[in-house]
């Protein structure tokens, strides 16, 4: 009997290790690491701010980020054969992520602007944004930006607003982190008017008319790119012929209209 059971010992112990290498095999590393990488899809992180509908967002049915930039980018690295990995984080950091290669790329409605160009590479231009004004829906002093001297305006902090509310004569700006907080701030009256990208004001204040409303038109003119590092010439080029790919196939102008709410202008995406 001590036999039999050192026996059934022997044998369970031979079926475990079998099971083992067998669950080893299970995982496809087929031999060399070489062999493997080459099936693989490259997967790069993509970073972004939240606060910035309908570009990028945190869809309240289902938790999950989206709007035109995360469907675009997810999109190009379909057609170009690339996973992405979605990244929050504040604005500010980005372009800097970017730059020193925590992040792959930079896919966050961000202005291609001079200073910028020092630090990353941008893609080709894939929206034509412009900036905006939104004041409380019952304001009667402020209806353009001649109305902004001397107000309190709130911003989103490293924009481009932000930039352009700090060259408004005897204006207070005040930062915030993310664009809910700082329409937040018009609607309780901590400050006078937001300044942020026309698009996005317009949807926010789509969302909520009876608190908000748009003064002045659009404020200046600007281009939005996809950034990568510096020299980072072979994810730069997979970005560019994704986009070309995208706008050949109709589905750069699917997104657009999905998320726009309007055509695309013909030059886009291109130089
Ligand atoms: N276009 C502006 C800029 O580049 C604002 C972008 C903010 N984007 C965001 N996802 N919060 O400065």
């Amino acid at each position: 009997l001590k036999g039999l059971l050192i026996l059934l010992l022997i044998g369970l112990v031979g079926l475990f290790a079998v099971g083992c290498s067998q669950k080893e095999k299970g995982t496809p590393t087929g031999g060399t690491n070489g062999a493997e990488d080459e099936n693989a899809k490259p997967k790069y992180t993509v970073a972004f701010e939240a606060t910035f509908a309908p570009f990028e967002f945190r869809d309240e049915k289902t938790g999950e980020f989206t709007g035109f930039d995360i469907e675009l980018i997810k999109a190009i690295g379909e057609v170009e054969g690339f996973d992405v990995e979605l990244k929050e984080m504040g604005f500010q950091g980005i372009v800097a992520a970017v730059k020193t290669g925590n992040i792959d790329i930079g896919c966050s409605g961000i202005t291609i602007k001079e200073d910028r160009l020092k630090e990353v590479d941008f893609s080709i231009p894939y929206y034509q944004a412009g900036l905006g004004i939104v004041v409380r829906a019952n304001e009667t002093r402020i209806n353009g930006v001649e109305d902004l001297k001397g107000k309190r305006i709130a911003v989103q902090i490293g924009t481009t607003g932000a930039d352009f509310a700090r060259t408004i004569e005897g204006a207070t700006v005040i930062d915030f982190d993310q664009v809910t907080d700082a329409l937040m701030e018009v609607k309780n009256g901590g400050a006078d008017a937001l300044v942020n990208d026309y698009p996005v004001n317009l949807y926010y204040v789509n969302k909520s008319p009876k608190d908000y409303k748009m003064v002045g038109g659009i404020l200046e003119s600007e281009y939005y790119g996809i950034a990568v590092r510096k020299g980072n010439t072979e994810l730069l080029e997979k970005i560019n012929s994704g986009l070309m790919k995208l706008k050949e196939n109709g589905e750069y102008a699917r997104l657009y209209k999905k998320w726009i709410g309007v055509e695309p202008p013909e030059f886009l995406p291109g130089e």
